[in-house]
């Protein structure tokens, strides 16, 4: 069993997780840390220490999820919060209430945290402006995931030990991804190399990312890579062009058992989740369990997110 660890100073001072940017250094050594010693008592099926008892959690997605949605519900369980799912698609968002309004009212109900997921990138600042609680992002349109970022991070922790000098590729339809965009901000800042795999109209705006090398085949974009980090084809963030746009794809850049022998023997395959089986990624190599790390990143995705509440609703206390 790990000792738990000691939070720093001022844990998570932003009293908010919107963006990486939100984190101090120590905010996420601690939050790693914290996420391994949660996740050995998910591995010994040991009751967590109850902290959030009496806390109020609300889960307001107003995007799909299964993951994200359904591992924080678990972590706020797991730690004793009362929580509960806004069940949208069956809410007075159908009478046209607004989303704000929506956030408004749950948290007048006395919540304490309210993780969001929405389509538009801004609204997770906008409701940090208004809400009483502190607000965590569960997904931000094409720009951010931080919680998902932390928990491949710590995914990756599990296996290598450490981020320091791994050299890993995100491939695939990067342009469309909060995943991406999360996993530079953070990944950089623990020491990984990164850098971006596919073609050019699944590369972000030339004015984004400028430091991260773009590569546009797999033999040199695999080369060397500790991981290939595939990522969904996102077709319902395309517009007209969705249904050209994954035309040839796999035969150039599917993740598969031989093109995956491009990058370093024993590289790691990783993918955020939901797949499209057979467009980004093979499924046999998706379900190989020496090589695919992807349901371990689902794992993590809960006692990741019990870091994460902790953090912001205990501060260390
Ligand atoms: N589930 C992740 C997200 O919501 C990745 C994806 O949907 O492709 O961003
Ligand atoms: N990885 C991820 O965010 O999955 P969901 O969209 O299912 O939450």
């Amino acid at each position: 069993m790990t000792i738990r660890p000691t939070a720093p100073q001022d844990v998570l001072a932003a009293r908010r997780l919107i963006s990486i940017d939100d984190l101090s250094s120590a905010d996420i050594d601690y939050i790693l840390d914290l996420a391994e010693h949660y996740a050995g008592y998910l591995n010994r099926s040991d009751p967590a220490p109850k902290r959030l008892a009496g806390k109020t959690q609300v889960n307001l997605f107003f995007e799909d999820s299964t993951r994200t949605n359904l591992s924080f519900e678990l972590a706020g369980k797991k730690l004793g919060a009362d929580v509960i799912n806004v069940p949208v698609a069956a809410s007075s968002v159908h009478k046209g209430e607004s989303q704000v309004d929506t956030a408004q009212t749950m948290a007048a109900m006395a919540a304490d945290v309210m993780v969001v997921r929405a389509k538009e990138e801004g609204l997770h600042y906008e409701l940090d402006e208004v809400l009483p609680c502190a607000v965590v992002n569960g997904g931000a349109g094409a720009k951010e995931h931080p919680t998902q970022a932390l928990l491949d991070a710590a995914a990756i922790r599990s296996e290598f030990g450490s981020l320091e000098s791994l050299v890993i590729a995100i491939c695939g339809d990067i342009k469309h991804s909060r995943v991406a965009g999360s996993n530079v901000r953070l990944f950089k800042r623990l020491g990984a190399e990164i850098r971006f795999v596919g073609p050019d109209h699944f590369m972000p705006d030339g004015d984004q990312f400028t430091d991260i090398p773009r590569i546009d085949n797999l033999k040199d974009g695999l080369g060397g890579a500790d991981i290939a980090m595939g990522l969904r084809v996102q077709f319902e963030r395309m517009g007209d062009e969705a249904g050209d746009a994954a035309r040839g794809f796999f035969e150039t850049f599917g993740l598969t058992h031989e093109t995956i022998k491009l990058a370093k023997p024993g590289a790691r395959i990783m993918h955020p989740g939901p797949m499209n089986r057979g467009v980004e990624i093979d499924g046999a190599l998706a379900d190989d369990k020496e090589l695919s790390l992807i349901l371990r990143q689902v794992f993590y995705g809960v006692p990741t997110r019990m870091a994460c509440l902790d953090a912001l609703l205990t501060r260390g206390e």
